[in-house]
């Protein structure tokens, strides 16, 4: 079970009407492909559309609309209550303040927020100038963005985001999950251009490796691909599992590995006598 930071006294909290659910992980492609076959025994069809996406590593969060208007962008939190940083957000420049056109009411758009990498460095090029110690991750550098008291704060950093998904809508909306991206891009909001929809798990396969070659010369952190079932009826056949969806599964690149170095070795005795070694390590 995946649960998110709790909210930090300083921001009013934020329901989330429909909760942030986490993904499940396939770490090889034998797990990728168990996942397909329970989906598609559970279809009793193994012909289901899927749409592939990039998995972007930075900070989720839930923006609200009413009446085309940004009324609220949230952090993720525990996935049921997070943090109202609508100020915050309103500063990304990609994040649409107002949306025109046939819209619902009352809808939330979903997505990642990051620090673009290339912006990372040279705002890290700026601190070391500036003699400021350099921030060491763009996610961990993004999510404190998002969450800062002071919105000038964040105004200073070139922050960006993609949307993933539709959350609470009310009034028609599209029947599937890539027609519902193609939508949101038509409303202005920033989709990634590298979403592919596929018939074939070779397929979504092919996706993976393709990725797995090129990640690495994006302008964003990314960490695995997720595949998703495209139609909403089918995904609500499928249903959700503890806080997982059953349509939709992360299937992650294999971590970076670095050497570090082995300071000492020391022990804990805990409560009822034992000796608990533990490692000292230099951070990597
Ligand atoms: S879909 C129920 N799509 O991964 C579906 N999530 O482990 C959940 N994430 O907190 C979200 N890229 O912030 C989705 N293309 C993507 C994503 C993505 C990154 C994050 C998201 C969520 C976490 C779930």
């Amino acid at each position: 079970q995946r649960v998110g930071a709790e909210p930090a006294k300083g921001f009013t909290q934020a329901q989330h009407p429909v909760p942030l659910l986490s993904l499940g992980n396939a770490f090889h492609e034998a797990e990728f492909m168990a996942w397909h076959r329970r989906t598609a025994n559970l279809l009793e069809d193994d012909s289901f559309d899927m749409v592939c996406e990039l998995k972007y590593d930075g900070i989720a969060v839930a923006l609200t609309y009413e009446e085309g208007v940004l009324t609220r962008g949230a952090t993720r939190g525990n996935g049921s209550v997070g943090e109202d940083v609508t100020t915050n957000l309103r500063t990304i420049r990609s994040i649409p303040l107002k949306v025109m056109g046939d819209v619902p009411r009352l809808f939330e758009v979903r997505g990642e927020v990051f620090f673009p990498i290339s912006a990372f460095h040279h705002f890290n090029e700026k601190r070391i100038a500036q003699g400021l110690e350099p921030y060491a991750h763009p996610r961990n550098t993004a999510a404190g963005s998002v969450r800062q008291l002071d919105p000038r704060i964040t105004a200073e950093r070139p922050l960006d985001n993609f949307i993933y998904s539709l959350g609470y809508a009310e009034g028609p909306v599209p029947e599937n999950h890539w027609e519902t991206l193609e939508y949101l891009g038509g409303l202005g909001f920033k989709f990634n251009p590298n979403t592919r929809r596929v018939g074939q798990p070779k397929e979504a396969i092919d996706y993976y490796r393709t990725w797995l070659e090129s990640f690495e010369r994006l302008d964003y952190g990314c960490d695995g691909v997720v595949v998703k079932v495209d139609r909403f009826d089918l995904q609500r056949h499928l249903g959700d599992v503890g806080r997982e969806p059953r349509w939709a599964v992360a299937y992650k690149f294999p971590a970076t590995q670095s050497v570090t170095q082995l300071r000492d070795i020391r022990v804990n005795v805990g409560r009822t006598g034992s000796i608990n070694p533990y490692a000292v390590l230099d951070p990597v």
